[in-house]
């Protein structure tokens, strides 16, 4: 069999979309965590407010951008105006202040690559990580968040892709494998090449939002309820983007050259980022550019074993979702 010329699917692809969507469904956590997650919103509020007046909380990450699981905990960001303020320091005040309340396990990991403070709260049994002034995070979050509400192919899509690297032991960046939010990425771009396409690229439109982060600009069209029906000239199935995104991966993708890039909404080339060679730990094995920090590759925590580790996992699961009969078993298999 010719895997890298395979461009037909199995003829009962559509067999398969029930299994995807009960998987999905299962998945979707219930409104009353969304509710739990605002009551301790409010309490870390009430207290942060006390200290720093001026400070805010934001969620960031899977509890607010539309992709996280039930049962999830919660990342937060406490966004204090100064920018050259001492983290550790404001870190370990924090940390001061919640133990007084009824909170649990509360602890300041000053020296983590991004510094948190950690807790568990009783009374809704969240857990919670706590950073200082990690906006570009926050902004991303929105973006992946607005994108999402363009098509809900992109979140049905992304939770199996995520089931199942949290199956198979590839959601693991200290083992060098992919974040989770690089997955979405890999589904947004997905979504963006389809023909029709399923998903715009919102930074390439109008700009209807605009703040500066960090010395970055970061800009895009989220006025997204106006793009209601965008992908509708498109009528894939769940089971028919789970097979192309995972066929894509395992025999289309030229990871010689190629950068995907939400930014863009196309391939970029390696070339053009200078992300041909390694420079230090970065190896550009398999990339994946940030879409606000475009210096940034996603796919700088891969190396030369983990790189195999993945691209046996992509064909492993192109292999199944070609032929296996009943592909929602296999596919989720622990590894
Ligand atoms: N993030 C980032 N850059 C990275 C990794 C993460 O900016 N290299 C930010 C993103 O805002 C992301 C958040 O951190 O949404 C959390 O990342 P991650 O844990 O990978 O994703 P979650 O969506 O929280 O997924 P999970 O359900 O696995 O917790
Ligand atoms: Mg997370």
């Amino acid at each position: 069999r010719n895997y890298r010329s395979r461009t037909e699917c199995r003829g009962d692809i559509q067999r398969l979309n029930p299994s995807f969507l009960t998987i999905y469904e299962s998945l979707i956590p219930p409104n009353e965590e969304k509710e739990k997650q605002k009551q301790l919103m409010a309490l870390l509020d009430k207290h942060v407010k006390k200290e720093w007046p001026e400070a805010r909380l934001f969620l960031y990450g899977s509890c607010a951008n539309s992709f996280g699981f039930r049962k999830s905990d919660i990342d937060v960001c406490l966004a204090i105006g100064d920018a050259d303020i001492d983290k550790a320091e404001i870190l370990l005040k924090l940390a001061d202040i919640l133990k007084s309340d009824h909170l649990e396990n509360v602890q300041a990991l000053t020296r983590a690559r991004v510094p948190i403070v950690k807790l568990m709260d009783p009374t809704t049994g969240i857990s919670c990580d706590i950073c200082v002034n990690n906006l570009l995070a926050v902004i991303n979050t929105k973006l992946l968040r607005d994108y999402s509400k363009i098509d809900v192919r992109l979140r049905q899509l992304a939770f199996i892709i995520k089931h199942w690297a949290k199956s198979r032991g590839v959601n693991e960046t200290y083992q060098g494998t992919l974040s989770s939010y690089a997955y979405v990425l890999m589904c947004i771009h997905f979504l963006q090449m389809r023909s029709p396409p399923i998903l715009p690229c919102l930074q390439e439109m109008e700009t209807t939002y605009k703040i500066n982060v960090d010395n970055v600009e970061c800009s895009y069209f989220d006025q997204v309820d106006k793009l209601q029906g965008f992908g509708s000239r498109n009528n894939e199935t769940i089971a028919q983007l789970v097979w192309g995104f995972f066929n894509y991966w395992a025999h289309s993708h030229d990871y010689a050259n190629d950068v995907i890039s939400i930014r863009s909404g196309s391939l970029v080339s390696k070339r053009a980022k200078d992300w041909t060679r390694r420079i230090g730990n970065d190896r550009h094995l398999i990339c994946i550019e940030d879409p606000f920090e475009v210096s940034h590759d996603l796919g700088r925590v891969v190396d030369k074993r983990s790189i195999r580790v993945l691209r046996e996992e992509f064909e492993r699961a192109a292999e199944i979702m070609q032929f296996d009969p009943n592909p929602c078993v296999k596919l989720f298999e622990p590894y």
